[in-house]
């Protein structure tokens, strides 16, 4: 493995800058158990320099200074990387950092009145908390204007996790209620290049991957999913190579952290992942040029796919196309709570949708509590709640406010004990789980080749 494979961008909370880091010792997608294991053997040690990057919105101009010694705290949000010294994400520094707006819930209350039904409860409890732009998506709409979904998934791994539903889950509520086409980008390219998988085990995956993805409920008729490998080409490919013509190497190292010893292949990727964002980028679909231009896209991801859209947006106008919009999530935690270290050789950090009832159960007994020790304490005193992992679970997965909040209160003030709570996040989990189990059996491989085939959607905006 490549050293600086793994060089991500730092956010100093103190001095607010980004920074290329050496984070050897550190370093990984915390949420992302299971997937990584080839990091577990990295040589310790390896010596990048850390230098200090600043880098100016939409615009990456690289700036190269010397690393101050004994940082407070800092945080590291890439595509790579997330991970906080302190324990959690600082997301509103993020917001300010990255450049992207606040999910205000006036916002939240306009999405209600243009669709005429409730707002998902991600958007309500913000956690899909920032954007970019989505108030111009919101205005073309009311106008009767014309848009697109984009998302996406790195087929590393044989199944999801519980973290990987979040923007699938979102993204289908908000189809439904918009009645709008989806495009959903398989990036088996981005995994061979950055994973030790072989291409065709890349390939492999993205299907495994596109029936998880299916069984999240996305309409046939108005759904795209395809798989760099087979799609890339045609129009897709022309919109790839003018992205690159407006990219310096300067900047993808500012945004990205690529340093020389990178293959030219991680360079090459990002335009990939930006050509989604254009609608021409999918004649079959939208017609030529001249039909389809104008039409906005919106791309639901968590705030760690920043970085592409960042480039991408800054390239758009230059190609006489609109910016694409984003709505962007917070992370689904890891089962060890904000602040833990996972190890890949840890099973007990996520849960995936293809565990057992058996394994959700110990997987949530075992995981971060912010309750007192024994239940005599915890009745004295009450959880620590904003901490707490299942608590966190829970306000993802509880539809009802009314309970959730009735249950963080209990839980607070001591009336409700640890197990109880673990209790009812088990029972919603394996229903959960076990209702995307069923779905996911109900795809077929003929269900697969229909969602992945490059096709007219006559009735995508019906
Ligand atoms: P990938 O496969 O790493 O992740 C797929 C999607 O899941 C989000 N995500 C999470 N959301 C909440 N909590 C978590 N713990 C968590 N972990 C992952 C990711 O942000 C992403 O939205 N390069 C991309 C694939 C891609 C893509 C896109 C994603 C291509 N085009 C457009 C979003 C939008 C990737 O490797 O995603
Ligand atoms: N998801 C990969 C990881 O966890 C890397 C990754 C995500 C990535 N998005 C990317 C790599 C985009 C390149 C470009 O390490």
């Amino acid at each position: 493995m490549v050293a600086s494979q793994n060089l991500c961008f730092c956010v100093c909370l103190r001095s607010g800058v980004h920074r290329l880091r050496n984070p050897f010792t550190r370093s990984r997608r915390w949420w992302e158990v299971g997937e990584e294991r080839e990091e577990e053997e990295e040589e310790e040690g390896a010596n990048m320099p850390n230098e200090v990057v600043a880098m100016e919105e939409e615009n990456a101009a690289v700036e190269v200074e010397v690393e101050v010694e004994g940082e407070a705290s800092e945080q590291v949000v890439t595509p790579w990387t997330v991970e906080s010294k302190d324990g959690g994400i600082n997301y509103e520094k993020l917001i300010v950092d990255f450049g992207c707006s606040r999910m205000d819930a006036d916002m939240v209350a306009r999405v209600e009145r243009l669709t005429g039904r409730p707002a998902h409860p991600f958007l309500r409890r913000s956690v899909f908390f920032a954007h970019r732009e989505f108030d111009k998506i919101l205005d073309s709409f009311e106008k009767g204007e014309k848009f697109y979904l984009y998302t996406g998934r790195g087929p590393s791994s044989e199944s999801l996790h519980l973290g990987h539903l979040v923007p699938f889950m979102f993204t289908k509520y908000l189809q439904d209620a918009f009645k709008v086409p989806l495009v959903i980008q398989l990036t088996d390219d981005e995994k061979f290049l950055w994973k030790n998988l072989e291409l065709d085990e890349a390939r492999r995956l993205a299907r495994e991957n596109a029936k998880d993805i299916i069984a999240c409920g996305f309409d046939i008729s108005r759904t795209f999913i395809f798989s760099d490998f087979d799609y890339v080409g045609g129009e897709f490919y022309r919109n790839m190579v003018r992205i690159s013509k407006c990219v310096t190497l300067n900047q993808v190292r500012g945004i990205f952290g690529f340093v020389g010893e990178d293959h030219i292949g991680k360079v090459m990727f990002p335009p990939v992942q930006a050509a989604p964002s254009f609608p021409t980028s999918f004649p079959h679909m939208f017609g030529d040029a001249k039909q389809s231009k104008d039409i906005r896209c919106l791309i639901p991801c968590a705030i760690d796919q920043d970085p592409y859209f960042r480039m991408t947006r800054d390239a758009a106008p230059r190609l006489g196309y609109n910016k694409p919009a984003l709505i962007e999530s917070t992370f689904f935690p890891a089962l060890q709570g904000d602040s833990g270290k996972m190890s890949a050789s840890d099973p007990y950090s996520a849960i995936y949708v293809t565990d057992t009832a058996k394994q959700i159960k110990d997987k949530v007994n075992k995981s971060f509590s912010g309750g007192r020790d024994t239940a005599e304490e915890q009745r004295k005193y009450g959880a620590n709640v904003e901490v707490d992992v299942p608590i966190k679970y829970l306000g993802f997965f509880l539809d009802d406010d009314e309970e959730l909040k009735r249950i963080t209160e209990a839980y607070r003030t001591g009336q409700m004990l640890t197990g109880e709570v673990k209790k009812v996040l088990i029972d919603i989990l394996v229903t959960m789980v076990e209702r995307h189990r069923r779905a996911r059996a109900a795809v077929t491989e003929e269900m697969v080749d229909v969602f992945m085939t490059a096709r007219p959607l006559p009735h995508m905006f019906g």
